[in-house]
């Protein structure tokens, strides 16, 4: 039966950047669908939290404390995982961080900072993660992309850029691991409600152009990820790879 298809039971994930937003929405949709989780944060509280949600649904979770930037931290959280329940099969890289100045004054520090965490970081992880899936001959990474995967933002240069590497990244590991059975695709949300997004919603400028470009007149929220997620996660997609799924009001349609 294909709903049979989309079920993650007996499935584990680690999903970074979990304990709020988008991330955390995911995470709660993928335990909905029967996965156990990892979830990975840089606050003990938040993440510990993020747990405790996923218990609450009746899935197994561990919360780890840990920079996706650091290749230590990445190596660690995979190693938890294994010590924890034994196998990878899920991969969600939402950890991002953004800034925002104008393209002439962006502060090199900070290029950096939003290079490590948004491109580095789905780096680290995918391959602290993928030599575990190569073994396994299986396994679902999801990067979380963006509308900067396809368009520039004002003054969010360096977010853009880093977005625009992880849409190629995606399909770089697609194509590189489709022979060991491991399906790479991205989600590319569009203007979600979360703490990322908050600044933008106090801008009434940006607040109009934005709504002015996404047909369905709305922002969305980080629960509204979570089917895009399971779908990317399951077996349903076992013939997708190298795809970046938008999930955006038709924001990329206008
Ligand atoms: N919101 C949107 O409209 C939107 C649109 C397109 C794409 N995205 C992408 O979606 C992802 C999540 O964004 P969001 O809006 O949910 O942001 P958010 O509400 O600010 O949450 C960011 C998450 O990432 C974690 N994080 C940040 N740096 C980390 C690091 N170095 N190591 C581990 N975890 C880290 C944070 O946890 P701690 O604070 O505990 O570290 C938090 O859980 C990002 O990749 C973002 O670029 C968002």
């Amino acid at each position: 039966m294909v709903l049979d298809k989309f079920s993650l039971k007996g499935k584990v994930g680690i999903v970074t950047g979990a304990s709020r937003g988008i991330g955390h929405g995911i995470a709660m949709g993928l335990a909905e669908a029967g996965a156990d989780l990892v979830l990975m944060g840089r606050v003990q509280e938040t993440i510990e939290k993020a747990a405790k949600d996923v218990e609450a649904v009746g899935r197994k979770a561990r919360a780890v404390v840990g920079d996706t930037a650091k290749e230590e931290d990445a190596r660690r959280v995979v190693d938890e995982t294994l010590k924890a329940f034994g196998r990878v099969d899920i991969l969600v890289n939402a950890a991002g961080v953004t800034a925002r100045a104008a393209a002439e004054d962006f502060p090199v520090d900070e290029w950096d900072r939003i290079m490590g965490v948004n491109l580095r970081g789905a780096f680290l992880m995918s391959v602290a993660a993928g030599k575990e899936m190569i073994q396994q001959k299986s396994g679902k990474i999801i990067h979380i992309a963006s509308m900067g995967t396809y368009i520039g933002i004002p003054n969010a240069s360096a977010y853009v850029a880093s977005k625009g590497g992880v849409g190629q990244y995606t399909k770089n590991l697609a194509v590189e691991w489709a022979k060991y059975n491991i399906q790479v695709n991205a989600i590319a949300p569009g203007y979600i409600e979360t703490d990322m997004t908050r600044p933008l919603k106090q801008n009434p400028e940006r607040m109009e152009s934005i709504m002015m470009r996404t047909p369905a007149r709305r922002w969305g929220q980080p629960e509204e990820l979570a089917g895009a997620a399971v779908f990317l996660a399951s077996a349903a997609s076992d013939f997708v790879t190298g795809h970046i799924l938008d999930v955006d009001g038709g924001f990329m349609a206008g």
